[in-house]
């Protein structure tokens, strides 16, 4: 029997409303008065007030020691690689359940993804299958790890916090220290997420976030890239303002380098937007508890929620079906959307993808899994309207 007739119901039920969309902003601050400032005073561009002290608040916020503000996410991300050392022809373990930036910024610095499986309990790599796996696949040499069959260095690992839920990163330290592995967290989706009394993305060596319109905080477009490494953060800096010399009036620049830099008006409207995390985590933690209501007499699929241990930001409701329900994913996608209620499934798997299709990866059966069962819900924290 069909379940996606329930399915809407039970979405419309928490929703109250004809037409819903996955993820969209919420401007009811000072986002109006930062941005107009920056108009009435000229300073729109790549410097400005509000570039430093977005920063300045993404360090408090986050409790890295520094922030560097960024064009978005995925150029954050390609930059902290190369600055940890990821070269021309390494290899980078990234989860196969990802967005396909995760993979990209591995690209774009000339490296390739190396995929592997999900943990069912987090969304995020499954670091015991991933030790296992480097034992058999991995050999230390001089200079780092090397995968025994391409030759090739593995020199990082990307874990990526799935929809806002953090991966076990204590284990995952552990594991990059044995086997002599950079850290750099794909922390796009999880500003607002913790274990323990640590934010995500503080965990690596240096992590990237990403504004982008449908984040929790978003800037329009924009990213950040933060870290306790006080000389990474300087070097994060230089080579995304294209490497220029502080002077008065000189152009001296001393290494080819980037033009990634956040322009004031999207650090404007993030400040506006980190104002108000507080109340969009509220919102999106009582959704979450809405949908587990409103769930709650259907078998067939449940809420995936929060591990103890860690607070997720709840940045996408993710109802997961179950395995004898998983054939009628499209039809629950199909249903719901024809009725206003956008709902979507998780990415292609990275390595289904043309130009990811040869790379290396281990056996992934929980991503091949998870890709089928699962479906983001409605997940606006204006969804709540008496929280934001
Ligand atoms: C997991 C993940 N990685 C990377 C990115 C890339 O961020 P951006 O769109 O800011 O480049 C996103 C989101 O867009 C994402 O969800």
């Amino acid at each position: 029997m069909s379940i996606a007739p329930t399915v809407l119901d039970r979405i419309q039920r928490v929703t109250q409303a004809p037409k819903v969309a996955l993820h969209e902003p919420t401007f009811g601050g000072n986002e109006l008065k930062y941005v107009t400032e920056c108009i009435q005073t000229g300073w729109v561009s790549s410097v400005g007030e509000y570039v430093n002290r977005f920063e300045r608040e993404l360090a408090a916020y986050t409790g890295a020691a520094h922030a560097v503000v960024v064009s978005n996410g995925t150029s954050g991300l390609q930059v902290t690689l190369e600055l940890v050392g990821v070269r021309r022809d390494d290899e980078v373990l990234v989860p196969a359940l990802s967005f396909v930036a995760t993979a990209n910024a591995v690209r774009h610095c000339g490296a390739w993804p190396h995929f592997v499986d999900s943990d069912v309990c987090t969304l995020g790599i499954d670091v015991a299958k991933l030790e296992a796996y480097l034992r058999d696949i991995a050999e230390q040499r001089n200079d780092g790890c090397y995968n025994r069959r391409t030759g090739r260095r593995i020199a990082a690992v990307v874990p990526m916090h799935t929809f806002g839920h953090p991966v076990d990163m204590p284990a995952l330290v552990e594991l990059a220290e044995r086997h002599r592995l950079e850290i750099v967290e794909d922390a796009a989706e999880s500003l607002g997420s913790w274990i323990g009394d640590r934010h995500t993305g503080t965990f690596g060596r240096c992590a990237m976030l990403s504004f982008n319109g449908n984040k929790i905080v978003t800037t329009g477009g924009g990213g950040a890239i933060i870290t306790n490494d006080g000389a990474l953060a300087k070097r994060a800096k230089h080579v995304t303002t294209t490497a220029k010399q502080p002077h008065p009036w000189a152009f001296f620049h001393d290494e080819v380098a980037y033009n990634f830099r956040m322009p004031n008006l999207n650090a404007a409207m993030g400040c506006a937007q980190l104002e108000r995390i507080g109340q969009f985590l509220e919102a999106k933690r009582l959704l979450a508890s809405r949908y587990v209501d409103a769930f709650r007499d259907v078998p067939e699929v449940s809420m995936f929620l929060e591990r103890p241990g860690t607070q997720a930001n709840y940045w996408l409701q993710t109802l997961l079906l179950a395995p004898e329900v998983a054939a009628q994913r499209d039809e629950i996608l199909a249903t719901t959307n024809a009725a206003g209620q956008m709902t979507r499934p998780v990415w292609e798997l990275l390595y289904t993808l043309p130009m990811y299709s040869s790379c290396e990866r281990m056996a992934t059966p929980v991503a091949d899994d998870l890709a089928q069962r699962v479906v983001n819900l409605p997940s606006s924290p204006q969804l709540m309207p008496g929280v934001v």
